[in-house]
This record gives structure tokens, C-alpha cells and sequence, in this order.
């Protein structure tokens, strides 16, 4: 059984790209695997969150991967910061980073570029902290996208470089795990190939919002003048607009607005209200049980404290094997 580690950045509420792009192959993924999925909490703390967002945040990710049917049974789910071994074990992986390598990481050299006034030391050693949550596991495979993968291949190289160093075969070289089918993308309300709430709160629908809320959203979604002539390339908002329901509706619907598109009768007004109902159709479970699971602090607090049990097992057998290895003797 492969050893699976990921890491969830605490940035707020789900949408539905994470469901479709990153929970639903967790779920599947906890079935095949011994996975480890935390919610990186120490990572959030270089764009210096208050004590209460930091809180609230980590609270609002537990919770709605739990209501996505994150399992803690199956799968090992706990908080980053639960884990000091993590933090050591950054600490003596940073030993043997170099500057020059972590300055060149592109993520690094973006928030140079988007955050100027706060260039601290944990963006420069985000990918040894990275490594650390991934080889305190000896993990096989990270589930990552195209954006991470620079991250997974400095793991590997301070992986291999402890091996080298201390001339020892201990540590894994983690790859991505590959999910076999390709990743769905799900596009935004606001004509943008992928919803996303960095770029645009408007353009995603969050598992937490209220059918109110939803139905806004999607009237409020960018389409055109409509179908002048079928023939003519649509624009990407009419394009997202038939791709969403694609997820949501019935084939039947789907096809019954097709057709009205290609007869030059369709109505984007009346799309848009059947969308909202079929997409409320399919959060409103969700959002269900985010409400119970929220109100649920004894239950949160028994995730918690089981998961963290499990991973610092793995975790404190690593560091007590990694100390023996560079030499550290108790008298
Ligand atoms: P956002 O762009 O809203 O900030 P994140 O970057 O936090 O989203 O994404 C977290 C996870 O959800 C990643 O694994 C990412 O690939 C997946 N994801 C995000 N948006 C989408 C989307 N529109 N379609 C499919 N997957 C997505
Ligand atoms: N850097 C990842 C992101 O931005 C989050 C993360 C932290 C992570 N540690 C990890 C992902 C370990 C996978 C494995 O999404």
C-alpha cells in the first residue's frame, strides 16, 4: 500500500472546483492508500493571518473536507502545527537547503514580486517546510497540480541530498500521483476557464453558499448577446455556462438548451435558473452537513486529536531514525 501525503493551504471556503478537482479523488484515494491529508496551517503563516482567521480558517477546511466524505477512519487527517516533528525535521532539513536553490523557486520569486513589503523567511523555506510534511511520512505519492510540481522536486532533491550525505537509502523519492483519468476543470461564472476565488470571489459557487446566494451568482454570470448565427464560435461564458451543466443538470436538460441554442431561441435567463436549481440540487446535501459538522465541536475535536495521534506515530519513528542518522546520541 503506497504511502499518500497532501497538504490543504487553510485559505476559507471550498468551492467547486475543489470538490470536482482535488476532494473527490481524495475520497477515492482513501480507499487504495494509507493517506495522510492535513490542513497546513504552519504554511499559512507566512501571509500572517490574526489568531482568529488562522482559527476560523483551519475549522472551515476541516470541516467541509469531513462533509466531502474525508473519512478519519481511513484516512490519517490532522492539523500541520499538531505535529512538532514536522518542525524539527524542517529545521534539520534546512541545514542542507541552499539559499541560491530556494531564491530561484518560482513561487518564491513571485511573492517577491506580489508581496514586496513582506519577503520573510518562511517563503523562502516554504519548500523544505513542504518536504518536511511530505518524508516525515516517507511518503510515495503527492497528489499535486501543475503549480506544486517544482515544490515535489525540491522534496525530491532534499530527500535524495539526506540520503548522499549521510550515505544511507532512508528516504523515498515522492512522485505525483497520477490519477489515472484526467482531472476535471471546472470554469468560473465570470468567463474565466478555471473557477477559482484568488482571482474572483463572483466567479465561484462555495459548497457553504445558500440557494440565495447561488441563484445570485448564477444570473449574475457573464454570457453574450446570444446566438446570432449557431455556427459562430460561443463566447467563453456561454461556453462555461453549457460546460457547468454538463456537471449539474440531467442530460435531457442539457440537451433540450443545446438545441434551443442551435434553433436560435435559447434564453440565458432561463439557463442560468435552471442551472441554479440543479447546482442547489447538489450543494444542498453538502451544505447540510458543513452546518451539523460545524456546530459539532466534540466531534471536530475527536478528528483532531485521533488524527494527530496517528500521523505523530509515523511521524516521531522518522525523527527518532533521522536523529540516529546525523549522529544526534543521547548521554
Ligand atoms: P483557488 O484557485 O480557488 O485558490 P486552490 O488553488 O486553493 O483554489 O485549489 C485547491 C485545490 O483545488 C487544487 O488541488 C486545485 O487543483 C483544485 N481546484 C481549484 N480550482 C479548481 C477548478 N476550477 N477546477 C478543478 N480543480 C480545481
Ligand atoms: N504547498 C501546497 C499548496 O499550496 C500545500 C502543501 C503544504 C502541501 N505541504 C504540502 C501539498 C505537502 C502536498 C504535500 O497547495
Amino acid at each position: 500500500m503506497d504511502i499518500v501525503v497532501s497538504g490543504i493551504r487553510p485559505t476559507g471556503n471550498l468551492h467547486l472546483g475543489n470538490y470536482f478537482g482535488a476532494l473527490k479523488s481524495f475520497v477515492k484515494m482513501q480507499e487504495e492508500n494509507h493517506c495522510y491529508f492535513f490542513i497546513a496551517d504552519y504554511h499559512s503563516l507566512t501571509t500572517h493571518p490574526t489568531p482568529a482567521d488562522l482559527h476560523g480558517n483551519v475549522k472551515t477546511v476541516l470541516v467541509e473536507f469531513l462533509a466531502c466524505g474525508l473519512d478519519p477512519e481511513k484516512a490519517t487527517l490532522y492539523i500541520q502545527s499538531d505535529l512538532p516533528e514536522t518542525a524539527e525535521l524542517y529545521l534539520l532539513l534546512n541545514m542542507n537547503a541552499y539559499v541560491g536553490e530556494l531564491e530561484r523557486c518560482t513561487s518564491f520569486k513571485e511573492k517577491i514580486r506580489t508581496q514586496p513589503q513582506n519577503v520573510n523567511a518562511g517563503l523562502l523555506t516554504y519548500p523544505t517546510l513542504m518536504a518536511a510534511d511530505i518524508i516525515i511520512h516517507r511518503a510515495h505519492k503527492v497528489p499535486v497540480g501543475k503549480d506544486q510540481e517544482q515544490h515535489l522536486e525540491m522534496t525530491r532533491t532534499f530527500a535524495n541530498r539526506f540520503n548522499r550525505v549521510y550515505s544511507v537509502d532512508y528516504f523515498p523519492e515522492p512522485v505525483a500521483y497520477n490519477f489515472g483519468e484526467n482531472l476535471v476543470k471546472i470554469p468560473g461564472l465570470d468567463g474565466s476557464l478555471k473557477m477559482s476565488k484568488s482571482d474572483n470571489e463572483n466567479s465561484s459557487i462555495f459548497l457553504a453558499d445558500t440557494p440565495e446566494v447561488i441563484r445570485k451568482k448564477v444570473m449574475k454570470a457573464v454570457t453574450d448577446s446570444g446566438p446570432a448565427n449557431p455556427n459562430n464560435p460561443r463566447s467563453q461564458g456561454v461556453v462555461n455556462l453549457f460546460s457547468l451543466m454538463s456537471y449539474f443538470s440531467s442530460p435531457d436538460t442539457l440537451k433540450h438548451f443545446e438545441d434551443s441554442y442551435q434553433s436560435g431561441t435559447i434564453r440565458y435567463g432561463d439557463m442560468k435558473k435552471q442551472l441554479a436549481e440543479d447546482i442547489i440540487l447538489f450543494t444542498s446535501p453538502l451544505r447540510e452537513k458543513i452546518m451539523m459538522l460545524a456546530a459539532d465541536e466534540v466531534y471536530l475535536k475527536k478528528v483532531a486529536s485521533m488524527g494527530a495521534e496517528k500521523a505523530r506515530a509515523s511521524a516521531a519513528k522518522t525523527i527518532r531514525e533521522v536523529r540516529e542518522i546525523i549522529g544526534f546520541k543521547p548521554f
